[in-house]
C-alpha cells in the first residue's frame, strides 16, 4: 500500500486540484447551469441541486413526492446487500426506473447505485492507459467518425515502437493496464502485428512491479476464435467488444449488412468466453430510434452474458456520418411534421435546440443505466466514458461519484489523436499523455476517489467466477 502512495507522489503533481480549477474555469457558468438557476457552478457532484436538470421536468411538490416514492418503493423492495449478487429486476422495473421525469428519482436512484459502488469498490478508481493504434478500419458503422467511408479522416498508424513507448510509459507511471484499441481489420498481416506487439508489450514491461508485464487489454472488433485465441495465449487477458443495441433490428439499421451481422457480434463475445478472457461490452444510449425498452433488455443482456466489464456512454452525432445526416433529421422531422424535407434550413436554432435537448436526455439516460447497470452487476468493472464528458465536462466525475470505477487516459500520441474522432466534440484531443495523466488523477481526487495504481485491477466479478470454479 505504501509503495502506491509513494508512487503515487512521484507520479502526480501536487497541482492537481488547482489544475481543476483551470478546467473548471474553461468552461462558462452557462455550461455547468444550463438552466440558469444561478447555482454555485463549482459544485459538481450528483446530490447538488445544480446537476444538469435541463432533461428532467419541474413538477409539483406532490406529484414530485409521488413519483420519487415509486422509485424509492422498487428500490427498497430488493434484499440488502451483501447478502445477493446483484438485483434482480423486471423489465417493467427497469423501464420505470429508466423513465424518471424529476431530479428527486433520479437521486434516489444515483445514491442508492453509489452506496452499492462503494460497498464493492470502497473509493478506489481503477487506471488505464488507451493507445489508439490506427484508424483504418473495414467496418462502416453509420455512426462513427473513423468509418471506413469517412471521407474526412486520415487514416494512420502508429510504429511499433510507438506503441510499446507508449506501453512503457504506462507501466512506469502505474496505470498498470494498456488498453489497445484500433478500427477492425482481418487482414492476416494485421492480427500479426498485434501478436507481435502483445509479444513486445510483454516483455518490455516485466519488472518486480510487474511479474508478468503490464495488462493487456484489446478492443480491435469481430476476429476469428483461432486469432483470439493466440492473442490470448501471448498474454492479452481482457477484451472489448461493444454490442451497441440489444434490439437486432436497430443493430441492422445502424450497421450496413454486408459486414455486420448481430449473431456474429454475440459469437464472438461468447468465444471470447470461453478462451478465457475477460469479457467487456456495451451499448450506445440514445440511439435515433431505440427506445427504453430497448435499453432495460440491454441491461438484462448485460447479466444473462455474465460480462465483467461494461463500457457505454450517450450517442453522440458525427458530422458527416449516415446517422448524423438522415437518422436523426429523420426523427426530427416525423416529430414536427415536417413535409419537405428539403426547404428546412437544418442550420436553423430549431433542430440545433433539439439536438441540444435530445444530448441532455441521452446524458440523463446514460447515468441512469450506468446506475442500474452497477445495481445488477455489482462486481462488474464500469468505464466513466468520455462520451460522457463529451457532453457535460463532469460527466466522467459523476459517473465515477454514481457508479464507475474505471477511466481511461489515452496515450495516444497527440499528433494521431484529431484523427481518432469518433463523435463530434470528442475530448482530449488537443492535449498530451502527461496532461491527461494530471487533469484526470485531479477530476479523480476532486471527486475524494483514489486512483489505485501498479496492479492489473481485474474486475472481482471474474475472480469470483474463477474461485468458484476451483
Ligand atoms: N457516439 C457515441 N459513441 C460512439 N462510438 C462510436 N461512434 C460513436 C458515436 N457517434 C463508440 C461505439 C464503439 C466505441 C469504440 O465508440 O460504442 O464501440
Amino acid at each position: 500500500m505504501l509503495r502506491s502512495f509513494q508512487k503515487l507522489d512521484r507520479n502526480f503533481p501536487k497541482f492537481s486540484v488547482s489544475k481543476l480549477f483551470q478546467i473548471k474555469r474553461h468552461h462558462s457558468a452557462e455550461d455547468l447551469d444550463p438552466d440558469g438557476c444561478g447555482l454555485d457552478p463549482f459544485d459538481v457532484s450528483f446530490n447538488s441541486p445544480n446537476f444538469p436538470m435541463s432533461s428532467t421536468e419541474m413538477l409539483s411538490k406532490d406529484e414530485t413526492q409521488r413519483l420519487t416514492s415509486e422509485v424509492e418503493h422498487i428500490l427498497q423492495s430488493k434484499p440488502t446487500y451483501p447478502s445477493v449478487k446483484g438485483w434482480k429486476f423486471t423489465e417493467k422495473e427497469l423501464t420505470r426506473l429508466l423513465s424518471n421525469r424529476t431530479h428527486s428519482e433520479d437521486l434516489a436512484l444515483f445514491k442508492t447505485a453509489a452506496s452499492a459502488t462503494e460497498r464493492e469498490f470502497g473509493n478506489e478508481t481503477y487506471f488505464r492507459g488507451i493507445a489508439e493504434f490506427s484508424n483504418k478500419c473495414e467496418k462502416d458503422c453509420k455512426y462513427c467518425g473513423i468509418r471506413r467511408s469517412q471521407p474526412i479522416v486520415q487514416r494512420f498508424d502508429m510504429s511499433d515502437k510507438e506503441v510499446v513507448d507508449a506501453a512503457r510509459w504506462v507501466s512506469e507511471y502505474g496505470y498498470g493496464c494498456l488498453l489497445l484499441q484500433s478500427g477492425e481489420r482481418k487482414v492476416k498481416k494485421e492480427n500479426e502485428r498485434v501478436s507481435r506487439l502483445i509479444r513486445a508489450i510483454k516483455k518490455e514491461t516485466k519488472s518486480e512491479t510487474y511479474p508478468k508485464g503490464i495488462g493487456i487489454i484489446l478492443s480491435v472488433g469481430e476476429q476469428k476464435p483461432e486469432v483470439y485465441k493466440e492473442w490470448f495465449d501471448l498474454g492479452a487477458h481482457r477484451y472489448l467488444l461493444r454490442i451497441e443495441t440489444t434490439n437486432r433490428d436497430l443493430y441492422h439499421k445502424i450497421h450496413p449488412s454486408f459486414n455486420h451481422s448481430f449473431d456474429t457480434r454475440v459469437q464472438c463475445l461468447k468465444s471470447l468466453r470461453d478462451i478465457g478472457y475477460q469479457v467487456g461490452s456495451g451499448v450506445m444510449i440514445g440511439i435515433p430510434g431505440q427506445s427504453i425498452l430497448d435499453l432495460a433488455r440491454d441491461l438484462l443482456w448485460y447479466r444473462e452474458m455474465d460480462l465483467d466489464m461494461i463500457g457505454m456512454g450517450p450517442y453522440i452525432h458525427s458530422q458527416h456520418t449516415p446517422m448524423c445526416e438522415e437518422f436523426e433529421k429523420d426523427y426530427w422531422q416525423a416529430q414536427n411534421n415536417v413535409t419537405n424535407r428539403d426547404d428546412w434550413d437544418w442550420h436553423d436554432s430549431d433542430f440545433s435546440q433539439y439536438r441540444d435537448m435530445e444530448k441532455w436526455k441521452r446524458y440523463r439516460l446514460a447515468l441512469r443505466m450506468i446506475a442500474l447497470t452497477r445495481l445488477m452487476c455489482f462486481d462488474c468493472n464500469i468505464a466513466a466514458t468520455t462520451a460522457l464528458q463529451a457532453i457535460d465536462p463532469f460527466g466522467r466525475e459523476r459517473a465515477l461519484e454514481i457508479a464507475a470505477n474505471v477511466v481511461m487516459p489515452i496515450v495516444t500520441p497527440k499528433k494521431y489523436r484529431k484523427n481518432y474522432v469518433l463523435y463530434d466534440g470528442k475530448p482530449c484531443v488537443e492535449e498530451d499523455k502527461e496532461e491527461c495523466r494530471g487533469c484526470l488523477q485531479a477530476r479523480v481526487t476532486s471527486i475524494g476517489k483514489r486512483a489505485v495504481f501498479n496492479q492489473w485491477n481485474d474486475p472481482p466479478h471474474f475472480l469470483r467466477k474463477q474461485i468458484h470454479k476451483k
